[in-house]
Parts: C-alpha cells; sequence; structure tokens
C-alpha cells in the first residue's frame, strides 16, 4: 500500500480523493516541488523551500500550513509510513476547491497533496550522454513559477521522446532559455560554464543553483549568460540538470554532435561532486 498525504492526513494513495471543483484541477491553480530524498534525508530542502514560498507568494495562494518546519515533519512521517529510504516526493499546493469562477473565492483553504514516488537512475545515460532537440519556447513569461500548468512542456517532452531524443530545448529570440523539464549549460569555447540567467523565462533549478555553488567552488568560472544557437553548436560541453535526472551530459542537439560527441570532462568533474555533495547531506 502506498500512503499519501492530503489536507492533514495520511491516506491510501489508492483512494485517496480530492473535489472535482479543486482550481488546481479546473484552473491549473497552483504550484508543485519535486524534491529527493537518501538514506531518509531531503536533499536541497531548505533551496526547495525557498522556492516554493516565491511560487506561492507570486500566485497570492495561502501557505496550508504554519511554517515549513511541520513541512519537514509530514514529509519526514510519509517517507516513514511508505517504508522508503531513497526517492523522490511529488508536492502539489492548489489555491482550494470552491464553485468553478476564475476570480479567487474569498474564503478559501489551499488543497496540499504530497506523494512519493520512485525512478531509477539511468547509469547508461550519465555514463554515455542523450540526445536533446531544439523547440520554440511557447511559454508564457513567468517560467519562474514552479506552476502546475505544465502543457507546452508536456508537448515538447513528448515530442522529444517520439523523435528519439531525451530532452527538448526550447529557444526564445534564438537564445536558449531551458529544457522541458531541466536547466541548460554549456561550456562555451572559453571553458567557461554557461547557463541562463535566472529570470522570469526560466525555472530557477534547485539543482542548477546547486551544480552553479559546486563549479565556483572549484574554480571554474560560471556565466549566467543566455548562449545563442550558433554557440550552442560551438561549445566544448553540454548537460542539463534537474532533480530527478541530477546532471546528464548532452552529446549531441538536433542530431549534430556537441565537440566530439562525449561526455565533456567538465560535466564529469561535476557530476562527481555532486554526488559527493548528496552523498554529504544524506549522510547518517
Ligand atoms: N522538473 N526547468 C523545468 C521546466 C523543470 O520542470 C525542472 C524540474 C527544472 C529543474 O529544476 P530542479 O533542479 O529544481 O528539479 C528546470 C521537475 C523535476 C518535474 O517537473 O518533474
Amino acid at each position: 500500500m502506498s500512503i499519501c498525504f492530503i489536507n492533514g492526513s495520511f491516506e491510501d494513495k489508492s483512494s485517496a480523493s480530492i473535489s472535482i471543483q479543486d482550481r488546481g484541477f479546473n484552473f491549473s491553480d497552483g504550484v508543485y516541488e519535486v524534491m529527493s530524498f537518501q538514506k531518509n534525508k531531503i536533499i536541497n530542502f531548505d533551496k526547495h523551500i525557498k522556492r516554493l514560498d516565491r511560487s506561492l507568494n507570486s500566485l497570492r495562494i495561502i501557505k496550508p500550513m504554519r511554517n515549513f518546519k511541520s513541512l519537514e515533519l509530514i514529509i519526514k512521517k510519509l517517507i516513514k509510513l511508505n517504508h522508503l529510504r531513497d526517492g523522490f516526493l511529488y508536492l502539489q499546493i492548489t489555491r482550494g476547491s470552491s464553485s468553478r469562477n476564475h476570480l479567487f473565492p474569498s474564503l478559501i483553504n489551499p488543497n496540499i497533496v504530497i506523494f512519493t514516488f520512485s525512478i531509477k537512475l539511468d547509469v547508461k545515460m550519465i555514463k554515455n550522454g542523450v540526445n536533446v532537440m531544439l523547440s520554440d519556447d511557447l511559454r508564457w513569461k513567468r517560467c519562474d513559477i514552479k506552476s502546475i500548468s505544465l502543457l507546452p512542456n508536456v508537448l515538447e517532452k513528448q515530442n522529444a521522446h517520439e523523435n528519439g531524443m531525451y530532452e527538448s530545448w526550447q529557444k526564445r529570440d534564438n537564445l536558449i532559455t531551458e529544457g522541458s523539464t531541466s536547466n541548460a549549460f554549456i561550456v562555451n569555447s572559453k571553458n567557461e560554464i554557461q547557463t541562463h540567467p535566472a529570470n522570469n523565462y526560466i525555472l530557477g533549478g534547485v539543482t542548477r543553483d546547486t551544480v552553479i555553488d559546486l563549479a565556483k567552488n572549484s574554480k571554474f568560472i560560471v556565466k549566467e549568460k543566455a548562449f545563442t544557437k550558433s554557440e550552442l553548436f560551438k561549445c566544448r560541453e553540454a548537460f542539463l540538470t534537474s532533480t530527478t535526472a541530477r546532471i546528464l551530459p548532452v552529446i549531441s542537439v538536433d542530431n549534430k554532435k556537441i565537440f566530439n560527441g562525449k561526455p565533456g570532462e567538465i560535466t564529469k568533474t561535476l557530476i562527481t561532486k555532486y554526488n559527493e555533495l548528496i552523498k554529504s547531506q544524506s549522510h547518517e
């Protein structure tokens, strides 16, 4: 039996239910987070909470818990109830349930749902890298909010999959913004690590943030400046980051090899450093 947390209680996931008038269901009026945990420790919890708080404030959704310490306790209990040590969790908060009206209802309690899930890390993809395609970024101009409104992302991910690619890197005005489910990086011709700045055109990924800190601490130069398609095809290395995929080398874009078509040395160094960091955070 898989247990989820729903509006204050722990319930069997297969029978837990939410109103059909939930505004997340009717309007995508909600936010979410995906976190990973190892040895029962939530990785980068503070960064996820900071982003969740920002997303909620941006959409003026009331927090369903008094403070984020209580949320941490709820998540730890959920992990325990599911007899898990390593895995991922999905947390969703919507504005709440009420009769359908675009206007915010004046009296409403947010709906919160948390459930755990597992994905096996694909060792082959980490070792050999992945293929990526390019697409136009069709999303709105508040991609910094981790909203549950993910239609363009879903369509792009599916499109990439049907074209035999792992991911689709989106471009706006000839600048690469980010992937449909991950952030995009290159190592440019000056050996600098380059990625789109964390503004309203991308989701400021927790993994992105962590990788930038790791890179700077390892004396690499990091440039938070968007790169063009032609800069991408001239780069020495490319990689992508997300909570679920961690760091994956990108070896081709639109069927054109990136440099020699093999995972780069800086990418491999960052993968090692990121794995060490996760180990240190989940130290018992
Ligand atoms: N996706 N950009 C987009 C559009 C994303 O959906 C994600 C994550 C990221 C990376 O963010 P982070 O490093 O905080 O996971 C960037 C999650 C994993 C998802 O929707 O499943």
